[in-house]
């Protein structure tokens, strides 16, 4: 392991720390997934699939309080997998966790399916449109039909007013959260630098990639979340 993998608390902290700044209900958004998913699994020894599983706040939100459930997370950044693995370590569910330096395309399809996927604030990294739409059909591949999916990202029409009031109530929580209002201002302007689509073209994108049940369930400022099924 080289020193650049070495656990860093203080990274790991304010990694935890920036992504509840800019998503204030980021906890009860993974309470909200947890309730659903456990409406919908049909075994009670569940096989989740993480898209993009990073720190790992996937397996300290529903690692313990399930403990039928398995996870198996893909991410293509050897450090947030290894601040994931330390997490799994910590919660001691380390045997139920598989995770997969990669992207979905990495993860050989096999004949067992997953019972529910999630992909949490993954998909406004990816720019381009198709590179969505195969990580999404990608993902619908592993799923066992009628499987829970959700999908986090941000979104919005990019030139519309809609979207630039929301970034001034993304720029409000940091401004709270200590930022000066110089630094909210740059980081309005920085994060246009992450793809916004509108939701129309998610739906869209998630229904070309063969899920139904289509749901917007969630949204805080930036992001959105929904629902759906595996056909
Ligand atoms: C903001 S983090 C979210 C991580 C986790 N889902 C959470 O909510 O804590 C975004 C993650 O997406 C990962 N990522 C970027 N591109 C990806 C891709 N094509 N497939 C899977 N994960 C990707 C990054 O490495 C990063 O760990």
């Amino acid at each position: 392991m080289n020193e650049e993998n070495t656990y860093n608390p203080e990274k790991a902290l304010a990694y935890e720390r920036n992504t509840r700044i800019s998503v204030p209900t980021y906890d009860a958004l993974f309470e909200m997934i947890q309730s659903y998913f456990r409406a919908h699994i049909n075994e009670k020894e569940a096989a989740l699939l993480l898209v993009g599983a990073g720190g790992g706040n996937e397996l300290s939100a529903w690692g313990t309080s399930n403990p039928e459930w398995s996870f198996t997370g893909v991410d293509p950044s050897e450090e947030m997998l290894f601040f994931a693995k330390n997490k799994a370590v910590q919660l001691g569910i380390e045997e139920r966790v598989n995770l997969i330096e990669g992207t979905i395309e990495d993860l050989p399809l096999s004949d067992t399916k997953f019972d529910a996927a999630s992909c949490i604030l993954v998909l406004h990294f990816i720019q381009n449109i198709e590179d969505k739409l195969m990580l999404l059909k990608t993902t619908k591949k592993h799923l066992k039909p009628g499987a829970p999916f959700v999908l986090v990202c941000a979104y919005g029409d990019r030139d519309s007013t809609e979207l630039q009031n929301r970034i001034n109530v993304w720029k409000a929580f940091l401004q709270d959260a200590g930022f000066e209002k110089s630094k909210a201002d740059e980081r309005g302007k920085i994060i246009m630098n992450i793809s916004f689509i509108p939701e129309s073209q998610i739906q869209q994108l998630l229904t070309d990639a063969g899920f139904t049940n289509i749901t917007r369930f969630y949204s805080t400022a930036l992001f959105g979340g929904w629902i759906c099924h595996a056909e």
